[in-house]
């Protein structure tokens, strides 16, 4: 069994009620039970949440090198995070860059992430799918 975490940053506990025409009308909690069903025979999912920096970057120290792959989605810390980028290239569990809209359709800011070079590789802009398939990035590898 494959121990994968799933991890949101800021604002993303607001999903189903922020944006909706941008992050649709699921909440995170909602659509994460259905991803626990659906892969529950290959993987033992965890979840955090947190709109606070310096926690996610203790959550990333604290299973970074014991889990097979993190699902990260660091929202708005994306574009700003040195210090998340830091804890990313400081663990050995690969990670996966997730967003649900497709930023480079969107503002300019939002278009530099300062964690794709230290991730593995990102998915983006297939709404709450692209969590389902960052965790596939770490089962499939048929192709
Ligand atoms: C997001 C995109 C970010 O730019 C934004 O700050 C978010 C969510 C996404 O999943 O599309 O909060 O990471």
């Amino acid at each position: 069994m494959k121990q994968i975490w799933i991890i949101n940053g800021p604002n993303l506990n607001l999903l189903g009620k922020r944006e909706q025409n941008i992050y649709g009308n699921v909440s995170f909690e909602e659509y994460f039970k259905k991803l626990q069903q659906k892969f529950s025979e290959e993987v033992n999912l965890q979840y955090f949440q947190s709109n606070v920096e310096g926690e996610l970057v203790t959550k990333l120290q604290e299973i970074g090198n014991s889990c097979d792959g993190i699902v990260l989605n660091a929202a708005a810390y994306t574009h700003t995070s040195v210090a998340i980028a830091d804890s990313i290239a400081a663990i050995s569990a690969p990670v996966v860059e997730v967003h649900i809209s497709n930023v480079v359709q969107r503002e300019a800011f939002r278009h530099t992430s300062l964690l794709t070079p230290v991730c593995q590789g990102l998915i983006l802009g297939f709404g709450m799918r692209s969590y389902n398939l960052g965790i596939r990035a770490f089962l499939e590898n048929k192709e």
